[in-house]
């Protein structure tokens, strides 16, 4: 029998601490901690995950704004705003939500955001300064994989962590963080032109699947008792569904599950975590800058 890695209920828990580590920093006349987006374009999924930044930032009494532009915006336009909130004294941290539109060059607009306020960890100078070990910001879905992880006890030294993607917001860093001391897993890395992946995935004592395809993972590629970490989420239309759509993950869930010992389900497993880790990061900077 398998069990769910519940990230809901994690993210709610962890939501009430943060709560109260602020309200106890509000009721001492301090100012709330503040989270910034700036989202360019009507991307669905885009906006899904910034209103739900929203609403968690509220729910844990941070101030909460968020800079929308139509997809025509110019990437000089775009790093004025960021230039903005780098010098805003009262904006802890911000993101810019991608996928950016075409035309933007990613890496350029990352490269403008303060490392000090990057809470997202996409900067090379949180990068590098993950890779070293240093204090830095985790990126969020990165980080939530962990947080999970620990959360449940999984046993994580000396254990086969195979990661399937490679992506620089959750692959790459996730095989970082999985593979350093204190968490100690053996990490293989795979991508779309891994040779024999099945093989390779049924070698994973932990699977860590983010490559973006609904329901890749199939239940052979899967080894009995594995713990599956699902990334993905996708909106697959659904005409005999109320909303017209269903999520599917990167994980064929309806077979693989009763091959797992732990399973992440989708929705409800990485995603809100991704989200509680942002917090944490703004969190985090609040306290360096307000000498907490
Ligand atoms: N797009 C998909 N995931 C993320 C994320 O974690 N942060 C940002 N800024 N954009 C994303």
């Amino acid at each position: 029998m398998f069990q769910l890695l519940d990230g809901k209920n994690t993210a709610i828990e962890i939501k009430n601490q943060i709560a109260n580590e602020v309200r106890g920093y509000t009721q001492r006349g301090l100012r709330a901690p503040h989270l910034a987006a700036i989202l360019v374009g009507d991307d669905g999924a885009s906006q899904t995950y910034v209103a739900n930044k929203e609403k968690s930032s509220h729910e844990v009494g941070f101030t909460s704004s968020v800079y929308r532009y139509s997809a025509g915006i110019s990437e000089q336009q775009l790093l004025e705003t960021i230039d903005f909130l780098n010098k805003d004294d009262e904006v802890d941290g911000f993101i810019v939500q991608l996928p950016l539109p075409k035309g933007i060059n990613e890496q350029h607009v990352i490269n403008a955001i303060s490392p000090a306020k990057d809470v997202d960890g996409f900067t090379p100078i949180n990068l590098g300064n993950m890779v070293l070990g240093e204090e830095c910001f985790v990126p969020a879905t990165p980080k939530g994989i962990c947080t999970l992880l620990t959360q449940y006890n999984i046993e994580t030294c000396g254990q086969h962590c195979v990661v399937v993607g490679r992506s620089n917001i959750v692959g790459t860093p996730v095989a970082n963080l999985l593979s350093r001391k204190g968490t100690d897993c053996t990490v293989t890395m795979c991508h779309s032109r891994t040779k024999n992946l099945a093989e390779l995935t049924r070698q994973a004592d932990i699977l860590v699947v983010a490559i973006g395809k609904p329901e890749f993972i199939t239940a052979d590629m899967v080894k009995e008792g594995a713990v599956v970490i699902d990334v993905g989420i996708h909106r697959i239309e659904d005409a005999s569904r109320k909303s017209g759509y269903r999520l599917l993950g990167d994980v064929k869930h309806s077979e693989v599950d009763e091959r797992c010992s732990w399973v992440t389900p989708v929705p409800g497993g990485v995603g809100p975590l991704t989200i509680v880790s942002l917090l944490q990061n703004t969190l985090q900077s609040y306290k360096r800058t307000m000498g907490l």
